[in-house]
């Protein structure tokens, strides 16, 4: 069985999307996210203040290699996977690669008060959202499965994807 990959900026809903979704179709969910924090034995927000970004990147990378190779699984990525075209390309020779879109006002709701995710920490919280969605959009544009869930149910998105899926 293949492996479906959400992909999609911060706030998206990847986890929670992910974690309903492998539940209903019976699949094992993995976030990259917790696989990187266990691997490195610390959180996310330590790798990128103490190692740095690149680093991180590094860990992403190798993880993607790993997780490639296998299957039946519902991977909730981490929103910068797609800075490398490898990652996606990996991702998609196994598995359906599904991008979860939102508005930046949807997204800074749903991340506001969130204190592990570095590259939003600090003031104006929405420049920063409004910046990077920017200068990645065409990356997210560049998936051919896309979902905004911004006006969308947990149940529906989930519905959406297992249409994608089946
Ligand atoms: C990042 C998104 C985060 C996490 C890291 C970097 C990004 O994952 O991987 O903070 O570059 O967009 P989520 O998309 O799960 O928040």
């Amino acid at each position: 069985m293949q492996n479906i990959v959400l992909v999609g900026f911060m706030g998206t809903g990847k986890t929670s999307v992910g974690k309903l979704l492998a539940s209903e179709l019976k699949m094992t969910f993995l976030d990259m996210d917790d696989v990187i924090k266990e691997r490195a034995g610390k959180p996310i927000s330590r790798i990128f203040a103490e190692d740095g970004e690149t680093y991180f990147r590094s860990l992403e990378r190798t993880l993607v290699k790993d997780l490639s190779c296998k299957k039946g699984l519902v991977i909730a990525t981490g929103g910068g996977i797609v800075l490398n075209p490898d990652n996606i390309s990996d991702f998609t020779k196994t598995g359906l690669v599904v991008c979860l879109l939102a508005t930046s006002e949807t997204i800074l709701k749903r991340v506001s008060g969130d204190t592990n995710r570095p590259l939003l920490s600090g003031d104006d919280k929405m420049k920063k959202i409004l910046n990077l969605m920017e200068s990645r959009r065409h990356l997210y544009e560049a998936i051919p499965h896309k979902i905004d869930t911004t006006n969308l149910s947990l149940d529906n998105v989930v519905n959406q994807v297992i249409k994608l899926f089946t």
